[in-house]
């Protein structure tokens, strides 16, 4: 009997025909799940990225409670144009110490997975509180509330904690520094070198040009680091896997 005649058999019979498809499926599921238990970890590990600062961080809870994502994604993906336009296309590492990630899967205005540095501290302030007074055409609301809105910095230990319980390696030292850090970083003239040991790359100003530490500066602050830890002029990804 032809192997193909066999097959008839099968075809012709739903019990067996099911049988034999839950065991196909079984199989290639355990092929494709089992060497997950084996990998350490399934994210290449890229040198640069590290978890957020303190301020960094309270600038992302802000970024994500004004649901900046609802218009802006984070991700680049590795298709000519969008490597043109935005730069190298995102690593699963540069998200992995997000919680929640960004990603997103809508674009009304720019992906921002690189935003980090590509304007002044300047351009982000007078675009989030006049986006118009900057680029006439555009449709992003205004944020210049979060200049009057004082920053809570009363958590930001126990946030770090949070973080660490879900695997973002904050040291016991960051944590005990988290207050200290986070103010020095929005002050040119406090001392930011321990801060800038602690998160290499972080941006260190008086991001809203006030005195006072605002939602504002958290906000600036966090967007210009995304994109930024990586360095791609000497990054080469790992084709071993
Ligand atoms: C209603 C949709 C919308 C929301 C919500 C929104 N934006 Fe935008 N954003 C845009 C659009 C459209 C542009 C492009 C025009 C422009 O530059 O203003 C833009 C541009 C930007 C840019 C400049 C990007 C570049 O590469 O030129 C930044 C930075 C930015 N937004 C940050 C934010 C932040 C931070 C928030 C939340 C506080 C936010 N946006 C909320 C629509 C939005």
């Amino acid at each position: 009997m032809a192997l193909i005649d066999r097959h008839a058999i099968l075809e012709r019979s739903p019990t067996l025909l099911l049988v034999f498809s839950l065991l196909v499926v079984t199989i290639g599921g355990i092929v494709e799940i089992a060497p997950l238990f084996w990998l350490e970890n399934t994210i290449e590990k890229v040198s640069g990225v590290r978890p957020y600062s303190p301020l960094e961080l309270k600038g992302r809870n802000i970024y994500i409670r004004e649901g900046c994502y609802t218009c802006h994604s984070q991700m680049i993906r590795p298709m000519r144009d969008e490597v043109e336009r935005y730069g190298h296309y995102s690593l699963a590492a540069e998200s992995m110490y997000d919680h929640p990630f960004q990603w997103g899967s809508k674009r009304t205005g720019p992906d921002l997975a690189r935003v980090g540095g590509r304007y002044s501290d300047e351009w982000q302030l007078d675009h989030l509180i006049d986006p118009q007074s900057v680029v006439p055409e555009s449709i992003m609301p205004k944020y210049g509330f979060l200049l009057n809105a004082a920053l809570d910095t009363s958590d930001i230990a126990a946030e770090m904690r949070t973080h660490r319980f879900v695997g973002v390696p904050y040291t016991d030292e960051q944590i005990a520094a988290a207050y200290a850090d986070l103010t020095a970083q929005a002050d040119p003239d406090a001392d930011w070198e321990e801060t800038l040991e602690r998160y290499p790359g972080a941006a260190i100003g008086n991001f809203d040009g006030q005195d006072q530490l605002t939602e504002m500066d958290a906000l600036i602050a966090y967007l210009q680091v995304l994109g930024t830890m990586v360095d791609f002029s000497t990054f080469t990804p790992d084709a071993s896997r």
